[in-house]
């Protein structure tokens, strides 16, 4: 595939092909993550966590996931860019919720947006596509609820839980978004949402019978190493990698092994 699009992620589905995304927030890594063959880069308001290092996403603003949005937008070639809208941008009413849409589109360039949530949303998202903005929904366990949760377990686990999330995936599907992201729910829900809609469903957490699985970029490549859920695998372990190289240079600036003859002028 030469540029991905929400219609190649479709049939991607239709063939059986996985799909695989990632997140990023900046232009160095997104570059990176494209170069790499991932399909879809998600700038999620994960960015409050990783980023900026607030304990949850609600304080993330709208103009800072612009220019997380923008940044990763300059570095991409092949990906596509879907751009979480930031709690307080889009549930009070669906006019609010199509501006905040039309901002991150007119000023990021990114390809989609993302919503947390089912049927409360729905006028929303409805809105955000009847402009001919893609729009990607999140269900089970949505971060920007976490204070309704109180907790990071696994969602839907009982059976009212459990039927909500397939009657909203319906709804997602029926009206008209291009996928779905599943958080942290039981892996037998997830294939059984997976197979019920057309619309490609992305896990995170939810098990090997989705359409395709998306991580936290600074987790996978083990940069955090405080948050250890079952479903996160490292792929490299950054931050003893990155200590090691920084306490290394330390010494050789304190030792004057740094600069040496070659490294001036
Ligand atoms: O913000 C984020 O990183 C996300 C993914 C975990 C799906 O929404
Ligand atoms: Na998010």
């Amino acid at each position: 595939y030469k540029r991905i699009t929400v219609k190649t992620l479709v049939d991607m589905k239709s063939k059986g092909e996985k799909i695989s995304m990632l997140t990023a927030y900046d232009y160095t890594m997104a570059k990176i993550v494209d170069g790499a063959g991932i399909d879809v880069i998600l700038v999620g308001d994960s960015a409050s966590n990783v980023m900026a290092g607030h304990e949850t996403t609600l304080p993330i603003t709208l103009d800072q996931m612009i220019y997380h949005a923008s940044s990763v937008v300059r570095a991409i070639n092949r990906c596509l860019v879907v751009v979480d809208l930031p709690f307080g941008t889009y549930q009070s009413d669906p006019k609010e919720a199509l501006r905040s849409a039309i901002r991150i589109m007119k000023e990021s360039g990114g390809h989609a947006v993302k919503l947390e949530g089912g049927k409360e949303i729905k006028e929303s998202i409805k809105r955000i596509l009847n402009a001919g903005i893609p729009v990607m929904g999140h269900l089970g366990l949505t971060p920007q609820s976490i204070y309704k949760f109180g907790t990071y377990t696994v969602r839907a686990k009982e059976e009212e839980e459990a039927k909500q999330l397939k009657e909203d995936a319906l709804m997602l599907e029926k009206a008209g978004c291009f996928a779905i992201v599943l958080e942290k729910i039981p892996a037998a829900l997830a294939k059984e949402v997976a197979e019920s809609v057309s619309i490609p469903v992305i896990g995170i957490g939810a098990g090997d019978g989705v359409d395709g699985q998306v991580l936290v970029l600074h987790d996978m490549l083990g940069m955090t190493h405080e948050f250890n859920p079952r479903f996160l695998r490292r792929y490299m372990n950054l931050f003893e990698e990155m200590t090691d190289a920084i306490s290394q240079y330390a010494s050789d600036v304190k030792s004057l092994d740094f600069p040496n003859d070659n490294e001036q002028y």
